[in-house]
């Protein structure tokens, strides 16, 4: 009995020295660093089809973390709606000054870090998601943009702030918030004659609308965005301007909790305008104003389509305080 005892305690000994290792080795190393993405030199043509689809992306998906309403840029900014727990992160000045910004950025640079979230330093770039399984012409498109005559990126020095991520920030980066790889091969856009097929792409790859409506972004699964916990049925947290927690919303086809008894119409105002038909809708939601209403019809359809998943958030009347029920 008593030698029984003894290899426990050694086994706990063991499992917690481990654990004291691993977490001063997160608190060492910090966010980690990669070899950075390997993509042959290349020049993305500058068409006006692509600026204007280009600018069409980054106020949907880089404006609301990238603008600093100040410089009337994107010269980047304190990231101050993800929950005090990730630390304190900011936007990158994405200008096109040469220093400051991304002006000598090469086009290659720019699609590895898009595609896998490493730059060309090798350092990992939290929290800006990875754009893995856009379709290439959207990524020329933002490419072409950020290079365009566009005011939003004309260059600014604007120094970028350094990064003060939180454990729990660091030791994300080595477990889930991981680099993507490079897509191995072409990505299209779907036809639109393919409403569902085209509405999973603008939930899935372009508008990433499933980061932020499944349950946590730690359980969210980059490679295969099917398989997130909660899979768009909300519940993930945010801070809004005024610092209070609200929650994203069930998106699934759920008749009570998600979308199951709106309107194609009502949803299209929800998207495009903020317009809930509970209410105004406040940030982190995006406003995806210059969306087409063909493309919001399209996300639409394919949520009709997705397993309904029951969980009421406040404004089903579920308790305000998501931090206190959890
Ligand atoms: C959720 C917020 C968020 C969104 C959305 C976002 N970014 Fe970022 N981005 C960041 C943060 C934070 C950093 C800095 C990360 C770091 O330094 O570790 C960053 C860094 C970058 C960088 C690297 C700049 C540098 O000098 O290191 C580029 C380029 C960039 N973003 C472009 C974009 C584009 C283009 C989009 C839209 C397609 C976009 N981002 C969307 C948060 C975001
Ligand atoms: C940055 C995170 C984020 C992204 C990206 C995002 N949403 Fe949201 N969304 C939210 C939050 C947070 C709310 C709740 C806002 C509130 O409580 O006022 C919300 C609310 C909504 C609602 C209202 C639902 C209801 O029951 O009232 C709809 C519809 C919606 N989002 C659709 C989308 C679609 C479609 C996309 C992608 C095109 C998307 N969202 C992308 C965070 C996000």
């Amino acid at each position: 009995m008593k030698k029984l005892f003894k290899i426990i305690g050694l086994a706990l000994a063991t499992v917690l020295f481990l654990a004291v290792c691993a977490a001063a080795f997160v608190q060492v190393r910090g966010i980690p660093n990669y070899d950075p993405p390997k993509l042959p030199a290349q020049k993305v043509a500058i068409t006006p089809e692509r600026v204007l689809q280009g600018e069409k992306i980054a106020m949907s998906m880089c404006a609301d973390c990238h603008l600093d309403k100040k410089t009337g840029g994107l010269t980047g900014r304190h990231v101050d709606d993800l929950p005090a727990e990730f630390g304190k992160l900011y936007s990158a000045n994405i200008t096109q000054h040469p220093e400051m910004g991304i002006g000598n950025w090469t086009d290659e640079e720019l699609i590895g870090l898009f595609r896998t979230g490493i730059g060309r330093d090798g350092r990992f770039r939290v929290v800006m998601p990875t754009f893995v399984h856009m379709a290439d012409e959207d990524i020329y498109s933002i490419v072409a943009f950020l290079r365009s005559d566009n005011p939003l990126v004309r260059p600014q020095a604007v120094a970028s702030h350094p990064q003060e991520p939180s454990f729990l920030a660091k030791a994300l980066t080595h477990t889930v918030m991981k680099p993507t790889p490079l897509p191995t091969k072409p990505i299209s856009v779907p036809p639109a004659t393919d409403q569902v097929k085209l509405g999973r792409y603008l939930v899935t790859a372009r508008y990433l609308c499933y980061d932020c409506h499944s349950q946590d972004f730690k359980t969210n699964n980059i490679m295969e965005p099917e398989k997130s916990g909660g899979y768009l049925g909300g519940g993930n947290r945010f801070v809004t301007k005024t610092g209070q927690t609200i929650l994203s919303r069930n998106l699934t086809p759920d008749p009570e909790t998600g979308i199951g008894d709106w309107s194609e119409q009502q949803f299209v105002q929800a998207v495009k305008y903020g317009q809930s038909p509970t209410g105004p809708l406040q940030a982190p939601m995006p406003k995806f104003s210059v969306i087409s209403d063909e493309e919001a019809k399209a996300m639409y359809a394919y949520l009709k389509t997705i397993p309904a998943i029951k969980n009421a958030t406040p404004e089903d009347g579920a308790a305000a305080n998501p931090v206190a029920s959890r």
